[in-house]
């Protein structure tokens, strides 16, 4: 049965994915199977999309970390926001919004620099000298790309990039 509240959730249409303007919509999973606050992955090609259920309806980006491209669907899910398993990195699928910077630090999709994360309380954390490090500081948080959405005879559709 699909629930009541299933529906594609609405996205700041800026962020829509290149290549999706027209494209086909191509069935995915039951609607069923995303119950509300899940997250599933799903394929076409090389296209990895994550499917997630929030309070705003059904969200379609690429399951792939805006920071270091870490599956997002293994991470976890509170509301509209995904929290990254890798480096703590939570973003906010309903506005696209960063809600908390990894903790490498680095720069944000402005291109705003941010600190490596430190404990409260503790000596701001100094990044050793070195390429890697450099690396990490000059890594900018991508903005999140959605797909379009949609829900036909209880299937979830995505609009696949041609
Ligand atoms: S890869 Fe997701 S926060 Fe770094």
């Amino acid at each position: 049965m699909i629930p009541m509240d299933q529906h594609p959730a609405a996205f700041p249409s800026m962020l829509v994915a290149p290549g999706t303007d027209g494209a086909p919509f191509v069935a995915t999973i039951d609607a069923a199977d995303l119950t509300p606050g899940s997250m599933r992955r799903v394929t076409r090609g090389d296209v990895d999309i994550l499917l997630a259920s929030t309070p705003d309806g059904v969200v379609a980006v690429d399951d792939r970390c805006p920071h270091m491209s870490a599956p997002l669907s293994v991470g976890s899910l509170e509301g509209c926001v995904v929290k990254c398993p890798l480096h703590e990195g939570r973003f906010d699928l309903c506005s696209g919004e960063i809600v908390q910077m990894p903790t490498t630090g680095g720069l944000d999709a402005d291109g705003n620099y941010h600190p490596t994360w430190s404990p409260a309380g503790g000596e701001p954390k100094v990044d050793p000298p070195g390429l890697k490090a450099e690396a990490r500081r000059l890594t900018r948080v991508r903005r999140l790309r959605y797909y379009p959405v949609r829900i036909v005879d209880g299937r979830i559709e995505v609009a696949f990039p041609r």
